[in-house]
C-alpha cells in the first residue's frame, strides 16, 4: 500500500515476494526495520531520495526510439493538421512525454519535428518527465546502444546520431529541443498540470503498472492539462476503458489513441465513424473480405452461413452456458459499461438475463419494455435491447441501439462487437472487421470479436490471419466469462464455440 500510495505501482500477487525482497534490502540499507522503513516511505517529504531509489528498483524502463511507429504517423497526419488552423500562428506544439524513461520517446518526437515536411514551420516543444532519476540521467546524456535504435531508419541514424565507439550520441540540436524533469505522475502539481498546458500527451506503457484508481487520477490530470481537442497516446496494451469519459477513441494508421472532447468535436462515435473515414485505418483491403467468396460462411453441422445467420438458427441450448448464480454476480463485467456508467443509478436486469438464459427472448424484451422511461439513457439497458434485437434478427434496429450505447459509452466493447455483426449483416465486411478490432483493443479478453475476425478472414481467403485470430479466440474461449457468452455467444455454449473454432481452424489448414 505504501508503494501504491507513493508511486502508484500495483503488484500482482505473484510479484509480492520480489517486492518484499527489494523492500527488505532497502530497509536494511537505510538502517530501518521493515515496519519503520514503510512508515518512512509513507511520510511524505521525508524519504524523497529513497522514493527515487525505489523507483529505480521497481519500475520497468524498457523503451526505444520510434516505438510503435504508427502512432508517430498518426501524430503527423492527424494530430498536426487537426490542430494548426485553430492555434495562434507561431505558437509551439507542446508535447508531454509522461514516463519518458531514458528519453527515446521524447527525442523521437523532437526528431520527427525536424524530419517531416508536414511539420516544417511548426515549432514543437517537448518535455519529458519521469520518476526514475537514473533513467533521466541517461536521457540527459543522450548516449544510446544500437539496440535502442533498432526501429530507427538508417537515414535518421545518419542525420541525428554520431558514432562514438559502440554507442550513438544524439545530435546537440535535438537534445537542446527537449527538456526533462523529475516528476511523479501520481502527485498533483497545479502549476504543472494547469488547464491547456499541452496539445499532446504521450503516456505509453506507464498506466499499465498503476492500480486502476491511480491510473484514473493520472488520466484526469492529463485531461485537465490538455487543450480542448488535444490528443493522448497510450501504449498498445493500455485502454481508457473504465478510466475516463473525457476522450473520444480514435482509430487510424492501424493504431488507437484518444482525443479530448470539446464543444466542436461532436459526440464520439460520429466522428470516429465519419470524420476519420477518409484516413488510413487498420483494415485489410475490402477485396479480402469480399462476400463473393464461395466458402463465405460459418461451417457448422454442414451449414455454411454467416455468423448472424447461425445465431438465428442456433439450436444449442443456452442453459448449458452458465450457472444462474454466477451470472447475476458479474452483470457489470458482461455488459462492459464503464466504471462511471456503473456508478450511475441503474436498473435491475437480472430478470432479463435469467429469461435470456432460458431462451425466453420475447419475455425478456417485454421486461425491458416495462422499465421506466429514463432507462432509455442507460447503456446496460440499451445494450441488452440490442442483444435481443440481434437474436431476433432485426440487425438494423440493433445497430441503431448500439450507436446510442456508443454515444453514452464510446468504449463499450460489447456494443462494438454487436455493431460488427450488424455490419456483416449489411455486407460491410470492412466495417465489421473494424468494429471487431475496436472491441478487441478495448477488451483483449473478449473472445467473440476474435472469433468473428477469424471467420471474416477465413471467408475472405486470408487463412494466415484467420488462423491467428482463431488460435487467440480458442485460448480466450476457455476462460471467457460465462455470462458474457450468454449475451454475445449467439446461443452457442462454450463447448459449441470451442468446437466451432477448432472446425474453422481445420478448414483453414491448421493442424487440429
Ligand atoms: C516502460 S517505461 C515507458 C517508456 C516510454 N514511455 C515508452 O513507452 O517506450 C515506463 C516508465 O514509466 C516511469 N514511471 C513509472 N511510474 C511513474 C510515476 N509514478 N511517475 C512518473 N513516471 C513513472 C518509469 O520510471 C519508466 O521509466
Amino acid at each position: 500500500l505504501a508503494i501504491r500510495g507513493r508511486l502508484g505501482l500495483h503488484f500482482d500477487v505473484d510479484k509480492l515476494s520480489l517486492l518484499g525482497e527489494i523492500l527488505g534490502r532497502r530497509a536494511e540499507a537505510n538502517g530501518h526495520t521493515p515496519t519503520s522503513y514503510i512508515r518512512a516511505i509513507e511520510a511524505r517529504g521525508e524519504a524523497d531520495g529513497e522514493i527515487g531509489t525505489l523507483a529505480e528498483a521497481l519500475t520497468v524502463t524498457e523503451t526505444y526510439f520510434f516505438r510503435n511507429a504508427e502512432q508517430f504517423r498518426a501524430l503527423v497526419e492527424v494530430v498536426i493538421p487537426s490542430r494548426t488552423p485553430t492555434q495562434p500562428p507561431g505558437s509551439p506544439l507542446r508535447i508531454l512525454s509522461a514516463g519518458c524513461a531514458s528519453g527515446e520517446e521524447a527525442y523521437s518526437l523532437a526528431m520527427l519535428a525536424r524530419d517531416r515536411p508536414e511539420l516544417a514551420g511548426v515549432r514543437v516543444s517537448v518535455i519529458g518527465v519521469d520518476v526514475n532519476p537514473s533513467a533521466l540521467e541517461r536521457a540527459a546524456k543522450a548516449r544510446y546502444s544500437s539496440w535502442a535504435l533498432r526501429e530507427t531508419s538508417p537515414e535518421a541514424q545518419a542525420r541525428f546520431f554520431h558514432n562514438d565507439g559502440r554507442e550513438f550520441l544524439l545530435d546537440g540540436e535535438v537534445r537542446a529541443s527537449v527538456t526533462f524533469q523529475r516528476r511523479n505522475l501520481i502527485e498533483d502539481d497545479p502549476a504543472f498540470w494547469r488547464p491547456g498546458s499541452f496539445d499532446v500527451v504521450f503516456c505509453r506503457n506507464v498506466l499499465m503498472y498503476f492500480a486502476p484508481d491511480t491510473a484514473q487520477a493520472v488520466v484526469t490530470r492529463f485531461s485537465r492539462s490538455l487543450v480542448p481537442g488535444g490528443f493522448l497516446f497510450l501504449g498498445y496494451a493500455e485502454t481508457m476503458r473504465g478510466l475516463s469519459q473525457d476522450f473520444h477513441l480514435r482509430h487510424t494508421h492501424g493504431t488507437f489513441y484518444y482525443q479530448k472532447r470539446d464543444s466542436t468535436n461532436a459526440r464520439g462515435y460520429e466522428i470516429f465513424d465519419q470524420g476519420f473515414a477518409a484516413l488510413p485505418r487498420d483494415l485489410p483491403p475490402p477485396s479480402r473480405y469480399d462476400s463473393s467468396s464461395s466458402n463465405h460462411g460459418l461451417v457448422r453441422d454442414g451449414l455454411d452461413q454467416s455468423w448472424i445467420e447461425s445465431i438465428r438458427h442456433s439450436s444449442e441450448r443456452v442453459e448449458s452456458l452458465t450457472s444462474r448464480a454466477q451470472s447475476d454476480a458479474s452483470r457489470a463485467a458482461r455488459l462492459d459499461v464503464t466504471k462511471r456508467a456503473r456508478e450511475r443509478p441503474s436498473f435491475d436486469l437480472s430478470r432479463v438475463v435469467d429469461l435470456m438464459r432460458q431462451e425466453r427472448f420475447g419475455e425478456a424484451g417485454a421486461v425491458l419494455a416495462e422499465l421506466p422511461p429514463e432507462s432509455t439513457h442507460d447503456a446496460d439497458v440499451l445494450l441488452l435491447r440490442a442483444v435481443l434485437l440481434t437474436h431476433g434478427g432485426d440487425l438494423a434496429a440493433a445497430e441503431t441501439l448500439c450507436r446510442e450505447v456508443l454515444m453514452l459509452d464510446e468504449m463499450s466493447a460489447g456494443a462494438h462487437y454487436l455493431t460488427a455483426l450488424c455490419r456483416e449483416d449489411a455486407r460491410d465486411r470492412v466495417g465489421a472487421a473494424d468494429h471487431d478490432r475496436v472491441a478487441v483493443y478495448l477488451d483483449p479478453s473478449f473472445a467473440m470479436p476474435r472469433l468473428h475476425l477469424g471467420l471474416l478472414a477465413r471467408r475472405g481467403g486470408d487463412f494466415g490471419a484467420a488462423r491467428r485470430e482463431l488460435v487467440e479466440a480458442l485460448a480466450l474461449l476457455q476462460r471467457e466469462d460465462t455470462s458474457r457468452l450468454l449475451l454475445f455467444g449467439g446461443g452457442f455454449g462454450r463447448e459449441g464455440l470451442i468446437a466451432l473454432c477448432r472446425a474453422e481452424l481445420r478448414s483453414c489448414g491448421a493442424a487440429s
